[in-house]
């Protein structure tokens, strides 16, 4: 039975989104982000109790209009996320935008918005990151930096809200079996074997230990690798 605590997680509607919103199920009421109402209804529809929440995190006025009504938020993570990939010879200023537009300013401008429904509650802001967040290797630039700078944007925000009493953890997954990292793959030019990248549910898995970590622990940083 979800419990009372409220968690809003985005790219929810498949990927690593949708493993953490089944893993904080039994503990949370769930709001699913994700711009698909059908997907999200379907997602809904496998966890009682949740309620879809579409919204295209860069139409900053219709994100302003859906977070109007949270005044208290437990748990918010920031799962959705884009992969435009290019070596930066071939890198034109629209791909940069688009990493940096979905993976950056639409996490800070969701959490702006959401920080005093976050401090109500003591809550917790989990941000995915990647591997490439922490070292950007040659054709991942565009999204490299986006990562790199979202890490720098938890940074600060947990040193600003810290005294406020919200606890902010990054995420650096390596590569995981979704339907972005088959995309990439398919890019690369490979053939994709979902058994050589981590599951869905094992990053899941570290969100949750920080989320659910005692009160006076706070899991500033995970990184996660396939093995
Ligand atoms: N897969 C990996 O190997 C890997 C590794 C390290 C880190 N990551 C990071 O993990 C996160 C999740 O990745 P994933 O592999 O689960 O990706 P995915 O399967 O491609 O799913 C992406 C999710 O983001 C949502 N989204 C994208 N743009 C959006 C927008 N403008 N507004 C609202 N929602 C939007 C999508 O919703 P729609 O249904 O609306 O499209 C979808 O739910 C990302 O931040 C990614 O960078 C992934």
């Amino acid at each position: 039975m979800p419990g009372t605590s409220l968690a809003l997680v985005t790219g929810a509607s498949r990927g690593i989104g949708a493993a953490v919103a089944r893993a904080l199920h039994p503990s949370h009421r769930l709001l699913l982000g994700g711009r698909d109402p059908g997907s999200l209804t379907e997602r809904a529809a496998e966890l009682p109790g949740a309620r879809p929440w579409p919204v295209d995190l860069t139409d900053f006025d219709a994100l302003r209009d859906a977070t109007a009504g949270i005044d208290r938020l437990d748990v918010l993570v920031h799962s959705a996320g884009v992969a435009s990939l290019s070596r930066i010879e071939a890198a034109e200023p629209r791909m940069w935008r688009e990493n940096f537009e979905v993976n950056l300013v639409a996490v800070a401008e969701l959490t702006r918005l959401l920080l005093p429904a976050l401090r109500a509650a003591s809550g917790h802001v989990v941000v995915i990151n990647s591997g490439q967040g922490l070292a950007a290797r040659a054709g991942w630039g565009p999204y490299a930096a986006s990562k790199f700078a979202v890490r720098a944007f938890a940074d600060a925000l947990r040193a600003e809200e810290e005294a406020n009493g919200v606890r902010v953890t990054s995420i650096f997954p390596g590569r995981t079996d979704t339907e972005m990292q088959q995309a990439i793959i398919a890019r690369e030019g490979k053939d994709y074997s979902p058994g050589d990248y981590l599951k869905p549910d094992s990053v899941a898995k570290a969100v949750l230990a920080a989320v659910l970590a005692d009160p006076d622990a706070h899991l500033t940083e995970l990184t996660i690798r396939p093995r």
